[in-house]
This record gives C-alpha cells, sequence and structure tokens, in this order.
C-alpha cells in the first residue's frame, strides 16, 4: 500500500503516472482519445471515451508495474479544466458531448452579458471575466440546446461536472458528486471569498442549484473507489485542476513563484500565497489550492493555442508526420525570416480576450519555407507566453526573476532559451518533467499522511536553467512586430 497513482486526464491525452513512497515515477500510460469540431469554433470530447481511455491507462499502468489495486495507497486527480459534461443521475449517461474549454460557441452570449453589465459583479465573485472558455455558459447551452434538459434540470434528474467530476462518479460507480476548489473556481458560478456556489451566478446564468457537484479542498480522502474494471477500495485523496496541480508539483508554494506548462495552450501561474490579487490588465485570479483550512490564491494567464499550434501544422497543413520534427524544420533555418503566426485559431485567451479573433501569418515573402512557418509557429508560443508573464510582474508589483517550465514543448532547447531572451528572465527546467500528475500524486501523499510539504520542497531538482542572451535590440524588434500582428489577427469574425 505505498503507491500512489496520479490520474492525469487533460485536453489532448488521458495519463496515469504511478509514483513510489519517494515520489519517484514507476510507471506511466497514456492514451489520446477523438476530437470533435463539430463546427468552426466548437470542440467537443466524448465523456465516455474520455473515462474509457482513463480507465484503459489505468489498468496498464498496474499491469505495467505488476501490482494490483490494494498497493496503490491514494489516488490523486488533475484535469482539463471548465471542459463540461452533464449527465443523467439514474443512468450516469451524458446527455451531450463535453463541450471543451476550448469551445467558442457561446462567445456572443457572453457579450451579450457584458453589454447588459455584468462583468464587474462576475469578476469581483469569481475573479475570472466573461469568456466562454470557462463552464457557465457552456452548461447553459446544454440546458437550452439538448431536447427535454433544462426541465431535467428543473427536477433534478441531471449532474454537471468538469472532468474531475466526471471521473469521479465513475470510479465511484456514482456515489460521489464532488470537485474540489481550484475546479469549482474556474465555472464563473462560485464564489472565491465566501466558498460557495453563488446563487446571483446562478440566476444570471440560469443554471438550477441541483446540478452542481458538492466543493471539496485539494487534498483529502473523499471517498473509495468502487469501479470493477479498475478495482474496488482505492481511496480518491486529491483533485485539482491541471494548472493548479503543476503549481504544486513546481513547488512554487510561496507567493510570487511562478510556473509555464506548455501544453496544448500555454498556462503562466504565479501563486499570490494566502491573498487574492485582482488584476486590471486581463489576467485570472483564481484558487491554486485549498490544503486543511488553508487557501492559496493565484493570478492566472492562459493562452489558448500554444503546443497546439504544432499540432495544426501536423495535422491540418500536414507539414511533417510528427511533432517531434518541427524543431528539426525550425532549427534549419537561421531566424524566422520575417514571419509571425498568430496562432488564435479558437481565438485569443489572455490578456486580449478576444473570441473573434482568428489565425493569420504575416510577413511571407516568396522566400518564405515551410521552415519559416515551422520556426514562426515555435515562437509564436514564446511570444504569447511573454505577453502574460510580462503581465504578471506588473499585477502582482514584483518582477518575476525566474520561471519554471513544464510540458511537452519544454524540453525544445531551442523554445526555452527563446522564452529566456524575449522575456529577459531565467528559465528553470526541472528534471521531473511530470509536474502536473506529480501535484496531484504530491497533494494525495500530503492527505493519506505519506509527505509533508517540506519533505516534498527539498526534493526539487533542476535539468537546466536557460539565461537571457539576446542583444535588446532584436528582443524589441521581434516584439515590435508580434504585436503588431497580434492587432492585425483581432476581431476578425466580428
Ligand atoms: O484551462 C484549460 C487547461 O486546464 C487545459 O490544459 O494541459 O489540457 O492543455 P491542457
Amino acid at each position: 500500500m505505498s503507491y500512489i497513482l496520479a490520474i492525469d486526464q487533460g485536453t489532448s491525452s488521458s495519463r496515469c503516472v504511478l509514483y513510489d513512497r519517494q515520489a519517484n515515477p514507476v510507471a506511466m500510460a497514456q492514451q489520446t482519445f477523438t476530437q470533435h469540431f463539430p463546427q468552426p469554433g466548437w470542440v467537443e470530447h466524448d465523456a465516455e471515451e474520455i473515462w474509457a481511455s482513463q480507465s484503459e491507462v489505468f489498468r496498464q499502468v498496474l499491469r505495467d508495474a505488476q501490482l494490483a489495486p490494494a498497493d496503490i495507497a491514494g489516488i490523486g486527480i488533475t484535469n482539463q479544466r471548465e471542459t463540461t459534461v452533464i449527465w443523467e443521475r439514474s443512468t450516469g449517461k451524458p446527455i451531450y458531448n463535453a463541450i471543451v474549454w476550448q469551445d467558442r460557441r457561446t462567445a456572443d452570449d457572453c457579450i451579450g452579458l457584458k453589454q447588459a453589465g455584468a462583468e464587474a459583479m462576475v469578476k469581483a465573485k469569481t475573479g475570472l471575466l466573461l469568456d466562454a472558455y470557462f463552464s457557465a455558459t457552456k452548461i447553459r447551452w446544454l440546458l437550452d440546446h439538448v431536447d427535454g434538459a433544462r426541465g431535467q434540470a428543473e427536477r433534478g434528474e441531471l449532474a454537471f461536472g468538469t472532468i474531475d467530476s466526471w471521473l469521479v462518479w465513475k470510479l465511484t460507480d456514482g456515489e460521489l458528486h464532488i470537485t474540489d476548489v481550484s475546479n469549482a473556481a474556474r465555472t464563473l458560478l462560485f464564489n472565491i471569498d465566501t466558498m460557495q456556489w453563488d446563487d446571483e451566478l446562478l440566476v444570471l446564468f440560469g443554471i438550477p442549484a441541483s446540478l452542481l457537484p458538492a466543493v471539496k479542498s485539494s487534498s483529502e480522502v473523499y471517498g473509495q473507489t468502487r469501479n470493477q474494471e479498475i478495482g474496488a477500495g482505492i481511496p480518491i485523496a486529491a483533485i485539482a485542476g491541471d494548472q493548479q496541480a503543476g503549481l504544486f508539483g513546481q513547488l512554487c508554494i510561496n507567493a510570487g513563484m511562478a510556473k509555464c506548462t506548455y501544453g496544448t495552450g500555454s498556462f503562466l501561474m504565479m501563486n499570490t500565497g494566502l491573498q487574492r490579487v485582482a488584476s486590471s490588465h486581463g489576467l485570472l485570479t483564481t484558487i491554486a489550492w485549498q490544503i486543511g483550512d488553508q487557501i492559496h490564491y493565484a493570478l492566472e494567464g492562459g493562452v489558448f493555442v500554444g503546443g497546439a499550434v504544432i499540432q495544426w501544422l501536423r495535422d491540418g497543413l500536414q507539414l511533417f508526420p510528427n511533432a517531434a520534427d518541427s524543431e528539426r524544420l525550425a532549427d534549419s533555418v537561421d531566424d524566422n525570416g520575417g514571419v509571425y503566426f498568430v496562432p488564435a485559431l479558437t481565438g485569443l485567451g489572455a490578456p486580449h480576450w478576444d473570441p473573434h479573433a482568428r489565425g493569420a501569418i504575416f510577413g511571407i515573402t516568396r522566400g518564405t519555407t515551410s521552415a519559416h512557418l515551422a520556426r514562426a509557429a515555435l515562437e509564436s508560443i514564446c511570444f504569447q507566453v511573454d505577453e502574460v508573464l510580462q503581465l504578471l510582474s506588473v499585477e502582482s508589483g514584483s518582477p518575476i526573476t525566474q520561471l519554471r517550465i513544464d510540458g511537452g514543448a519544454a524540453v525544445n532547447n531551442r523554445l526555452t532559451q527563446f522564452q529566456a531572451d524575449i522575456s529577459s528572465v531565467e528559465v528553470v527546467r526541472p528534471a521531473n518533467l511530470e509536474t502536473t500528475a506529480l501535484g496531484a500524486a504530491y497533494l494525495a501523499g500530503i492527505a493519506i499522511g505519506l509527505w509533508t510539504v517540506d519533505e516534498l520542497n527539498r526534493k526539487w531538482r533542476t535539468d537546466r536553467a536557460f539565461h537571457p542572451q539576446m542583444p535588446q535590440q532584436d528582443v524589441k524588434s521581434l516584439k515590435h512586430y508580434w504585436l503588431k500582428a497580434v492587432q492585425r489577427a483581432k476581431n476578425w469574425t466580428e
């Protein structure tokens, strides 16, 4: 009984990572699942397929490590946030596909609410902005567009959950309908001061309270698994949204520490300690985690399309067969050749919040090659991160001097050096890059008394640090053209 299993349910894949008593990873399994794009700007997942893939990697990890469910002391769950599932309580069947955080179908609803003057109240209560990114308007869309759903909801027959809630429901065969504060804080329905679902917000979005899960801390034993596919009796001991889990896994446990995860999107988050810091530049104030009674807050800027731009070059343009080839292609030229790629493929997130922006490539000449395109795409990931990073420094009142990084693209040395260069910051890559799963495992291990935060903090190891090298005038010129390109990509579909 001394292993911790992290379930990491992300936008592009379902993963499980098994950790031993010393928090070393001993087995990992991963499976991708289908992305559905039924209309331009819409992104859906099949919640049953998410469960099937998650349950398969769960079993695979145990097989690979030759362990039985009884060897697992606790499960920590971390998940893509905001993505919205509604299912029937009686059958456990989803009433529609999950609407993914990237989905823009409710952009105009949000604009309508803004025009009606609701944003100040929403921001004061939730720390968020009125944007289609968050769950509330997705829930309302489901209730208004799925036959009979609103009536069922009003009769208390339906349950809403972000992916963590859905997984716990499946793991416990419908016994538990819960979420944690870090996920609840992403719905636009949770008041981050009172730490309760908020009646005024429920009325604003037209959402019956009976749909909602109970809200728990991020690190406690909520109950035990009951699902026969994966084995009964394993304690479920942590839940945290993936970016918050990443912040914890990076051991950014003190105010002022920041991390960036380069995944499908790029997410910067700064721990602001026990203090809630309001943003006036388009960043989000959110809950990092709750351990015991202590709640840590964070400032966050999410860039919607980060690594997904490389996926698009691979699958949409078929520029190369594997994402890893993008690095080689980008490295085959000395610079971007004047090409700037704004990957606003699902609009723009922080700090622009423009649902009507669309992807655009500027500066193409007859000399432009696919290599310049790949280079511009990689650079776009860093430019977007830099915009958020500069604002985090301004808003928190202290410049970020070190950025801890993780996620798929963090292994790319050119990308990390470019980030250090344009952001004039030390970029530190940890020895263990799987910080999201690690954070969930840490929170679960703390819940069952396996580790303390101080012990975990002493385990932190750096793989490599990148320091700024680029002459300032080159940085200035690159940023100048980037900002010009972003301005031109905005408001495209308005
Ligand atoms: O807010 C969305 C975020 O949680 C998704 O993260 O890693 O699946 O791109 P990721």
